[in-house]
């Protein structure tokens, strides 16, 4: 159990990467306070898996805790949900440790059609979001000086241009700096903060490829290790990178993409 004792939020973990995210830190033993904004149905679910996966009870200070999951709905891409949001977590546990910025949304157009409000939408949830979550777990953690992890589900993207994605290739690219800045930054007050940068990954976000025969053929072709991703090969890495084995590690960004990123080939 690398996360007892251990808080995480994880953000839009009612379904996909995050929930599977949420259901494996519980496993390593965190308390986990899941997020939706509008899936309820689905973050009960993720609800009911984190307690399986926690197990009954957990001695906690000398009593049997039971209380491994928390959730709570809220907006990532509006400044005043984000922080209602940390602070709720807070206010349940008394703490948090782990913050997993995994919201994400991304909206397909070819660049001279892209409207304003949906460049917000994945600005404000993509980039902004993980920018105040940050502050508000930052804020917390020096009020109460103690040390931190951060983890942003960050994509391939944030290297690999993505045509007629390109608000969302800017938010991931943003990521991606906001990340190494604030590893330095943070760096003194013991937080850590890395992105992990999921390729083709079977989940709601990619139904309409998944449902293209053709599309997922061609993408496939483009992946070395021949399938998509599921979300257990990116939940392991986020387990890793909050657990003190990763207590070095900053500043970096790690890719599970089964080899998509630096697959060039000539025929
Ligand atoms: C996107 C997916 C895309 C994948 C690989 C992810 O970041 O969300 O839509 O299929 O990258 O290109």
């Amino acid at each position: 159990m690398k996360l007892a004792g251990k808080v995480a939020l994880v953000t839009g973990s009612s379904q996909g990467i995050g929930q599977a995210i949420a259901v494996r830190l519980a496993a390593e033993g965190a308390r986990v306070v899941i997020n939706y904004r509008s899936n309820p149905q689905g973050a009960e679910e993720t609800l009911s898996k984190v307690q399986t996966a926690g197990g009954d009870c957990h001695l906690v200070e000398g009593y049997c805790d039971n209380d491994r999951g928390y959730s709570v709905g809220a907006d990532l891409g509006m400044v005043d949900d984000v922080r209602r949001l940390i602070a709720a977590g807070i206010e349940h546990y008394g703490q948090l440790d782990i913050l997993v910025n995994n919201a994400g949304i991304e909206k397909h157009a070819p660049f001279w059609d892209v409207t304003e409000k949906d460049y917000e939408a994945v600005l404000n949830v993509n980039l902004k979001g993980v920018f105040f979550a940050t502050q508000s777990l930052v804020q917390h953690l020096r009020e109460t000086n103690r040390p931190g992890k951060i983890i942003n589900i960050s994509s391939v993207h944030e290297e690999l241009p993505f045509p007629n994605f390109t608000a969302y290739c800017a938010s991931k690219g943003g990521l991606k700096m906001l990340t190494r800045n604030l590893s330095v930054e943070l760096a003194p007050l013991g937080i850590t903060i890395n992105n992990v940068a999921p390729g083709a990954i079977e989940t709601p976000i990619n139904t309409k490829l998944l449902n293209d025969p053709e599309k997922l053929g061609a993408l496939l072709k483009n992946i070395p290790l021949g399938r998509l991703g599921q979300p257990q090969d990116v939940s392991g890495l986020v387990a890793f990178l909050a657990s003190p084995d990763a207590d070095y590690i900053t500043g970096s960004t790690f890719f599970v993409d089964g080899g998509l990123t630096w697959n060039y080939q000539e025929q």
